[in-house]
Parts: C-alpha cells; structure tokens; sequence
C-alpha cells in the first residue's frame, strides 16, 4: 500500500502554519520549512510564532501524534515531496509592486534540489499576475506549478484553512489542477480549476473587493453622519440585500492590516504597468488613507485643541483576535495625536510588546487607560464593550468618547453624562431639567441680593 503523501510547506508565518498544520490533520506526512532557525526552534518545541484561535494546541497535537516535523534545511525536505507549497511572504516594495524576493530564493534553491517526478510545486503567497507561470518557466517542467491562493483571516487561520470558502486551482491545464485537487482532498468546497493567471488575478480582485466594500461602508456612514443620522440602521437596510450582503459592511478607522492594503498597491501597479484603469481601486486607497484622521479632528473638535490634552486609547492591533499589529491605523492615529500636541495612555490587551512613541505610556486595564481627558476606541477588542461605563465616566475628566469602531453602547455612556461620537452614530447627554423649587430659590435670592 502507498503511504501518505508527503508535504512540504515552505514558509511559516499565518499561511503557512495555517497550511502546515491542517494538512497534517488530514494525515498528509507535512515537512515545515523556514529559514529563520530560532523560529523553527520554538516551534520544534511547540511554541507557535503568534497567536491565533487554537493554533498552539493544533501544533502540539500534531507534533505529538508524529505527522509534522520542522527543519531549517530545504534540500531534504523538498527532496521527496509530493507537493511543494510555497507560502512565504510578499511584501510591497517601495514602487508598490509587491516585493517577490523571498519566492525568488526558495525558487533558486528548488533549481538545485533533487525533486521527485511529477512533483506539484504550489504557489499560495499572493502574487501579482504572471509570478506563478515564472515559476514553472524557471523550473522547467520539473514540476507541476499551481497557484492556489489563500483567503484566510488572521485570527481565523486555521478554522477558515480547514473549512475553506472556495478553492481557486490555477494550472497548465485543468486536468493537472484536478489532480492536485484530489491530491490534496480539496473537493469538500466548491472548486475553481482555472489557469495560474486566473488564480492569481482572483485574489487581488478578491481582496480590493473586500476593501472597497468597507470603505463604501465608511462613506454612507461619513455621509449618515452629516446627516445626523444613525449608520448602523443605514447600513443595515443595504446590507439586508441579498446581492449586496451584510459582511465587511462595519464602518470604522478605515482597513489596516498587511494584506488589503499591499494587494490594492499591487493591484494598482499591475493594472499601470498593463495600461488598464484601477480608478475603484485607487479611489479606495485614498479614501482609507483620510478615514483614520476623521477620528482625530472629532477629538480636536470635542476638545477644542489637542495640545496638552491626554488621550486614553483602547486598542493598537489592526483588528480584534490577533496580536498583530503590522499596518495598524491604531499606530498612524497614536502618531497623529502626538503631531496634534497631545500625550497618549494605551490599553491593549493582546498587542503587549508594540513598540510605542515616547508620549504614549502603556497602562495594564482598560479603565487605567480611560483616566483621561477624552477616550478613543481604535480596536474592537469585545471586551471594552463590558468595561463598567459608570466608572469609566468618573474616569473621563473632560466626558468625551470617540469610538471608532462602534463598539459601545453609546446610550449608556450618554446616560453617564458623557458626549459619545461614533462613526456615523452619535449620543450627547440629555440635559436635565432644572427642578421648579430651585428656580424658584435662585430667583428669591436674586431678589434679595438686589
Ligand atoms: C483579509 C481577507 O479578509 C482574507 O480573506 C484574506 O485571505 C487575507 O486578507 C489575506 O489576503 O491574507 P485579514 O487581513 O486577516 O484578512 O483581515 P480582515 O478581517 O479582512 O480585516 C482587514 C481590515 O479591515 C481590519 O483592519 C478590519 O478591522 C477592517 N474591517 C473589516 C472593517 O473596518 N470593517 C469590516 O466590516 C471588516
């Protein structure tokens, strides 16, 4: 009887352990690869690289049973490989194409490697058009190169891995991505079996589509706003369409992150270089690069001027459910408070180690955090939404919450006597009528004083 497949994953940052890991589950004998030997140390000893839903007991799980190894040496792992994948990283260069050094590396070491027929080699970092069919050019038809991107979330790794959306195959022929395909037990989703190009147009084209649709998001909400209107029942009657769908449509500081931002960059330079307009996708990146200052001016404008106020600010990741914060907004808004004049207190409550500028003091609790001036809300973290209102009132000294995320209960805080300006929701304190019997005495007074 054959024995299982053997894979190996060359790379292992967020797709790659995601990747790793899930295959191994499924009883695929998985080879890890990376060049960076303290990390294949720790995770040797199964200690995950970052945090994710249950990825360090997957690890440990799979390490223990025996189907996944990890090495720093790829000429043994790849030597006797049924599939390669390749899922390191693709940053953007400074031109705004993406920067394709580390695929160019591993590529140059499987031109030296020993590779098994009909070996497939798998492209799932995400790529600009016309970087896969490269890759099989310089292997020379000694391997099968697919392109299959990735749509996973960070924070959702491994559950979207295993339980993926749709699978887009990108091969020479549909005949040799069906047979990956099946390799790789892919049939559980529906199935795109296409050419590389496709493929890797689809993820770019995905991903612009996603950010687009925030940032339409954060318009109607901009646009609610001056209306004095209420963006979630906005919101909520478009996304209740069918055709249009509710997700991604959550108003906020605008997209961070690493992915959505490189892949508009990347979208747009291929579509200069080929002479073809992007103006949605451009249109995109300049309205997500504004959105986050919104929140700043709402400050100044509550606060009458930022210089010398203190600001509490609850969140630094680019999203709830990771510890990353590579291309937070939460970072260019902290900056952009100190360029204001104004000196920051910080809670987050997984993004511990960030590096911070010498005006933001990190404090160890949300409420420590509020004991400030104004409070700004950066992540969706759910556990700001259960911080005891009342005492973050008697906290907040000048009674001003921006949130920009929408994730408090706005009416609570207002009954608290505090002002709270969401994106595209707001709710001021009702002011109390003054009791009869005291106009009555002010009055009197006044008359005596007279
Ligand atoms: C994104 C895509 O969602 C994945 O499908 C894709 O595989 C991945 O990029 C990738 O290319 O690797 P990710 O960057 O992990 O995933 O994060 P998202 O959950 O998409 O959020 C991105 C940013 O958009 C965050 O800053 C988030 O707060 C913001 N966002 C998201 C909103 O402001 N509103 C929303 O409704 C949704």
């Amino acid at each position: 009887m054959r024995s299982a497949k053997s894979i190996t994953v060359i790379g292992t940052g967020y797709v790659g352990m995601a990747c790793a890991i899930s295959l191994s589950e499924q009883g695929f004998v998985v080879t890890g690869h990376d060049s960076n030997s303290e990390r294949i140390l720790a995770l040797q000893q199964g200690v995950a690289p970052y945090k994710e839903d249950d990825l360090e007991e997957a690890l440990a799980e799979q390490l223990r049973v025996g189907r996944l190894s990890f090495t720093t040496n790829v000429f043994p792992a790849v030597h006797a490989a049924d599939a390669i994948i390749i899922c390191v990283n693709t940053p953007t260069s400074q031109s705004g194409h993406a920067d394709l050094r580390d695929l160019d590396t591993v590529v140059a070491q499987l031109q030296q490697c020993d590779l098994s027929d009909h070996v497939f080699v798998a492209v799932r970092s995400t790529v600009p058009p016309g970087t896969s069919d490269g890759v099989a050019r310089a292997l020379q038809g000694r391997a099968h190169v697919v392109m299959t991107p990735e749509f996973l979330r960070e924070g959702h790794a491994l559950s979207d891995t295993r339980n993926p959306s749709r699978n887009i195959i990108g091969a020479e022929s549909v005949e040799l991505a069906g047979r990956y395909a099946r390799m790789l037990k892919l049939d559980d989703a529906p199935t795109v079996l296409t050419t590389r190009v496709n493929a890797e147009l689809a993820k770019l084209a995905a991903n612009s589509f996603l950010a687009m649709k925030i940032t339409f998001a954060n318009e109607v909400a901009n646009l609610t706003e001056a209306f004095g209107g209420d963006a979630r029942d906005v919101l909520q009657g478009i996304g209740l369409d069918s055709r249009i769908g509710s997700a991604f449509l959550q108003p906020g500081i605008g997209f961070g992150g690493p992915c959505f931002t490189k892949d508009l960059k990347s979208y747009r330079a291929v579509a200069e270089q080929r002479q073809t307009a992007s103006e949605l996708v451009c249109a995109t990146l300049a309205a997500n690069a504004h959105q986050p200052l919104r929140v700043v001016d709402k400050l100044e404008q509550e606060l009458g001027g930022l210089r010398g106020a203190l600001i509490g600010v609850w969140g630094l990741t680019f999203k709830a459910g990771t510890d990353d914060v590579r291309y937070s907004l939460a970072q260019d808004i902290i900056d952009e408070l100190g360029t204001r004049g104004a000196q920051v207190r910080v809670y987050d409550p997984k993004a511990v180690r960030a590096p911070l500028p010498q005006f933001v003091q990190r404090l160890d609790s949300a409420l420590e955090a509020a004991r400030a001036d104004a409070l700004l809300v950066l992540t969706e973290w759910p556990e700001f939404a259960m911080v005891d209102v009342a005492k973050v009132a008697v906290a907040l000294r000048r009674h001003v919450v921006v949130d920009g995320r929408n994730l408090l209960d706005g009416q609570r805080y207002a009954d608290e006597g505090v002002r709270y300006i969401g994106v595209g929701i707001k709710y001021l304190p009702i002011a109390r009528p003054v009791p009869v019997q005291s106009i009555i005495e002010t009055v009197r007074n006044v008359e005596y004083a007279v």
